[in-house]
């Protein structure tokens, strides 16, 4: 059977999961938010009162605990064993600790053999940082996205005033940039854009342009397997 995989990175609140989801919906396969597993980890390593700097400790809570990524109409949940977390994973405490997290080797080479096998059976559009550059090294479609950081954190603004979530527009500003800051800087495939891949500046643009650019340079792809 023919496959497509679609690789999505970029900064924080570039528009990559929301694209991801039209693209995933449009052609019928299947979105994973890369991310959400990240976050998913950093949410229990709180829980558990884990110092985050502790690889090992990490890990051992890592292989204790079954992360699960779900279809729905919406695009994705996420579980922790049998507990739906979508939402708990997007809040604040989170949000500022998974960089910590996400820069841990083991911690990375066990998400991303869980993704790379999620990507053998099936389509995907995928999404996250490191997708293009080192989990898909040969997606079929590479797309960096980036937007002025302003745009970015008034876009995240936007989103938490509508889900409930408190937030400052220059806290968010500030959180952004530093969590860019250490996604970039790692040792471990750090956020980078793959030489490959597509770039996208994004300001400007509303959800549907992005989505229908990306779906132009699918196009060869999407005719050749016979998707629409
Ligand atoms: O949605 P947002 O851009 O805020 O972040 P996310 O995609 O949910 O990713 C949260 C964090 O997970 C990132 O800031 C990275 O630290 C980490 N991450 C990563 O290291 N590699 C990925 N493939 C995806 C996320
Ligand atoms: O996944 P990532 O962190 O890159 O960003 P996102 O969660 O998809 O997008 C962050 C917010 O920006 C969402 O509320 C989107 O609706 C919004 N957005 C936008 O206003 N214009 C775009 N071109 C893309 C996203």
């Amino acid at each position: 059977m023919e496959l497509i995989s679609i690789a999505i990175d970029g900064p924080a609140a570039a528009g990559k999961s929301t694209v991801a989801k039209q693209i995933a919906k449009k052609l019928g396969i299947i979105y994973v938010d890369t991310g959400a597993m990240y976050r998913a980890l950093t949410y229990q390593t709180l829980q558990e009162n884990i110092d985050l700097e502790d690889e090992k400790a990490v890990m051992e809570i890592l292989n204790k605990i079954d992360i699960r990524l779900a279809q729905d109409k919406e695009g994705q949940r996420v579980f922790i064993n049998e507990k739906d977390v979508t939402e708990a994973v997007r809040y604040p405490d989170v949000t500022a600790s998974v960089s910590v997290i996400a820069k841990h080797p083991l911690v990375r080479k066990k998400m991303v053999a869980a993704q790379q096998e999620l990507a053998q059976d099936n389509s995907v559009v995928m999404d996250g940082r490191d997708i293009g550059s080192h989990v898909l090294p040969d997606a079929d479609v590479k797309i960096f996205l980036i937007a002025s950081v302003t745009e970015r954190a008034k876009r995240r603004f936007e989103e938490n005033r509508q889900k409930g979530i408190p937030a400052d527009l220059h806290t968010l500003e500030k959180e952004i940039e530093k969590r860019d800051e250490l996604d970039s800087t790692r040792e471990a495939s750090p956020l980078v854009k793959a030489e490959d891949a597509v770039e996208l500046d994004t300001t400007s643009l509303s959800i549907d342009d992005v989505t229908n650019k990306i779906l132009e340079i699918c196009q060869p792809f999407i005719e050749k397997l016979g998707i629409r």
